[in-house]
Order: structure tokens, then C-alpha cells, then sequence
């Protein structure tokens, strides 16, 4: 149980079309464990909509949240009066499915007399590492995500300054928007990083975005029409195909992110001195290819990467409940009337890049 050496956190996600919910425990001495991790993704009630519907996610979390929340207390063997504090991902991300995750947890909170804590899902990405490796700060940290393509310099709990984000499409969206034009089933990350293992990386020359350029910014909509025209000019796609233009996109996107990260890296050196580490979160974070590149991305800075386990960089409650708990060692718990948030910039003085136009609206 919670005493003066652990606190206990549950945590609620719901911002996309994960309903997750996961208990954990973190040490006076600021290292965490995870005590049950429950997710119950949407993939197949989305699939034949090739793309999350917003209406369909937030009904399915009202439908689901209750069991996984349930579940997740009874795998950890945790009682909802022996919790330090419930946390909840209140944004950035679909506004129905955060009012769920954020509604249940103040009612959770109200009921048994404990702690909101209201958190950004950004953030819970951002601090997901020193769960699993007690990593001090500061540290670069690499978000690639559905909805996000960024490098931040990780300060502290609450410390965010954005080196880089993407002027259009964020990495993920790429991913299931080329997936997408070759067929390929959704959630389109995977598939295409699949195809991609049986496909020759250098059949398609597709341009590698913003390569050479001083700022640590990402283009990915130039490299995706290029993708669509290879694929129009081909008549018809035969597997080989499709696993060539999977084995060729992903090499432009692996050359244009470690030339992105390079400069990040420097970036941060200037601001803020050596980082502790380079650091890889969101579902893009997953991708065999992008881990193998962002190693010689490491490498070559003579700096240390880490890398959560996949499971923990797609989205899910683990990352929430750590999130909150580390807000709680610092004492920053949430009044009960914090409102969900659609938007809410990880760095709060971020300014758009000058040609922003991100095309997931909610994001
Ligand atoms: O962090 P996440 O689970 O949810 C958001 O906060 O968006 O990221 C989901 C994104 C999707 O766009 C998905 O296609 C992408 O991450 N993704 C991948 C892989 N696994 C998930 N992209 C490339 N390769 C993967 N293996
Ligand atoms: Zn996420």
C-alpha cells in the first residue's frame, strides 16, 4: 500500500483508440514499477473505417472503461482507498474519448478522497523512460506519434522547450496514410514496417525531407505525394511492389529523422549543455527500423539511447499513471473542475513553424 516510501497512482487513457488503464508504484528514490498494465485497443472496431472515428472511439471507452479499470486495480492488487492519486490523460487528443477518461477519474477521485492529477499525454510519452530506466534529467527526447513529430528537450517534470516539430504530417499519420494508398490494413504503421522487411529499400529514390536544413524541423507530406505518384504510375500492385514502396519510404523517413535528430541533438548542446541521454517515445517509437537507426543516430553523438519497450510506446496506462506520479512527488494534483483538452502544447511557448499545417484537427 501507499506509504512514505511508494506512492500509488492509477492511470486512465483514452485520448486516441486505446481504452487503457494501468496501476503503478513509484519510490521515494524515484524509480517506478508497473503493476498492471491493461489495454483494450479498438483496432477492429475502426478497421473498416480505415482511420479512428471519433464517435465510435468515445462510445466504445464509455462501453469499455469500467471492466479495464476494474480489471487493472484487481491485477494489481490494489484497493481504490490505498491509491495516492488517480490520473487521467485530460488532452491533447479526440475531445469525446478524453471526456470519458477525465469524467471517470474525477468520480473515482470524488468518491474515495483521493488526488486528480489531470495529465498531458505528451507528457506521459515524455516521461515514460524514466520508468522503465530511472533516467535523470535532462534528456532529447524523439516524439513520433499519430498526431506528433517532435524533439524536446526534456528539463524537468513540467519542463518541456520544443527543438523541432513537423511543419505538416506527423511521422504516425504518414505511416497510415501510406498504408493506406497501398492497401494495407489499419493501424498502418506496422503493416508498412512489416512490408517493408521483404521489400528493396532502394527501388523507389523518394526524397528525404529536410535534409541539410540548421533548424530540427520535419516535413513528411512531399515524401507521402511522392509515395502516391509511384503509385499511380504503377498499374497495378503486386506484393513485391508494395513491399519495395514500404522498403523506400521508410528509408527516406529513417534518413530524414537522424538528419533531423542531428541537429536537435546539437540544439540542444547549445541551450542546454550535453543531454543524459537520447530519448525515444510514441507509437512511431515501435517501428525495428527507426530503433536500428536512431542506435547510429546515438552512436555517432557518443550519447546513450533509450528506447521503452513497444508495448510502452504506443499508447496505454502505464505511461499516464507514471506521469501522474511524478507530478504528485513534486506536489501538482489538479482541481476537480480541469477541463478536457482537444489541443495542448507539450512546450507552452511554442510557436506554430512558419508553414504549420497540421492536417489532424484535435491535435
Ligand atoms: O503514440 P501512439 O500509440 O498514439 C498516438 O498518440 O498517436 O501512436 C500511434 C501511431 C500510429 O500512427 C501508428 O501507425 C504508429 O504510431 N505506429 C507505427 C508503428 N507502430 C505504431 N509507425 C511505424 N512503425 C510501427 N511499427
Ligand atoms: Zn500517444
Amino acid at each position: 500500500m501507499a506509504d512514505g516510501t511508494r506512492t500509488l497512482v492509477l492511470g486512465i487513457e483514452t485520448t486516441c483508440d486505446e481504452t487503457a488503464a494501468a496501476v503503478v508504484e513509484r519510490h521515494r528514490d524515484g524509480t517506478g514499477r508497473i503493476m498492471s498494465n491493461v489495454i483494450r485497443s479498438q483496432t477492429a472496431e475502426h478497421a473498416i473505417y480505415g482511420g479512428v472515428v471519433p464517435e465510435i472511439a468515445a462510445r466504445a471507452h464509455v462501453e469499455l472503461l469500467d471492466g479495464i479499470v476494474d480489471r487493472a486495480m484487481r491485477e494489481a492488487q490494489v484497493s481504490f482507498a490505498e491509491l495516492s492519486a488517480v490520473a487521467a490523460a485530460a488532452g491533447p487528443g479526440l475531445i469525446g474519448g478524453v471526456i470519458v477518461g477525465l469524467t471517470t477519474a474525477k468520480a473515482i477521485a470524488m468518491v474515495h478522497g483521493t488526488p486528480l492529477i489531470a495529465v498531458n499525454h505528451l507528457e506521459a510519452h515524455a516521461l515514460t523512460p524514466r520508468l522503465t530506466c530511472a533516467l535523470a534529467f535532462p534528456y532529447c527526447l524523439f516524439l513520433a506519434s499519430g498526431g506528433h513529430t517532435q524533439i524536446v528537450a526534456v528539463i524537468g517534470v513540467g519542463q518541456y522547450v520544443r527543438l523541432g516539430t513537423t511543419l505538416d504530417d506527423a511521422m504516425g499519420e504518414a505511416f497510415d496514410k501510406v498504408a493506406k494508398m497501398l492497401g494495407l490494413p489499419y493501424p498502418g504503421g506496422p503493416e508498412v514496417e512489416r512490408a517493408a522487411r521483404g521489400g528493396d529499400a532502394e527501388r523507389f529514390a523518394f526524397p528525404r525531407p529536410m535534409i541539410g536544413r540548421s533548424d530540427a524541423n520535419f516535413s513528411l507530406s512531399g515524401l507521402k505525394t511522392a509515395v502516391r505518384n509511384e503509385v499511380g504510375r504503377l498499374a497495378t500492385l503486386e506484393p513485391q511492389d508494395i513491399g519495395d514502396l514500404c522498403a523506400s519510404f521508410q528509408a527516406a523517413v529513417l534518413d530524414s529523422t537522424a538528419d533531423r535528430l542531428r541537429v536537435g541533438l546539437r540544439l540542444f548542446h547549445e541551450q542546454f549543455g550535453p543531454p543524459r541521454a537520447l530519448v525515444a517515445a510514441g507509437g512511431v517509437a515501435a517501428n525495428r527500423a527507426i530503433r536500428t537507426a536512431l542506435q547510429d543516430v546515438a552512436a555517432g553523438s557518443q550519447i546513450t539511447l533509450i528506447i521503452p519497450p513497444p508495448s510502452l510506446c504506443t499508447d496505454n496506462g502505464a505511461m499516464i499513471a507514471w506521469a501522474g506520479a511524478e507530478r504528485l512527488a513534486i506536489g501538482l494534483t489538479d482541481a476537480m473542475d480541469t477541463a478536457p483538452r482537444a489541443r495542448w502544447l507539450l512546450d507552452q511557448n511554442a510557436r506554430p513553424p512558419a508553414k504549420f499545417a497540421n492536417t489532424r484537427a484535435g491535435f
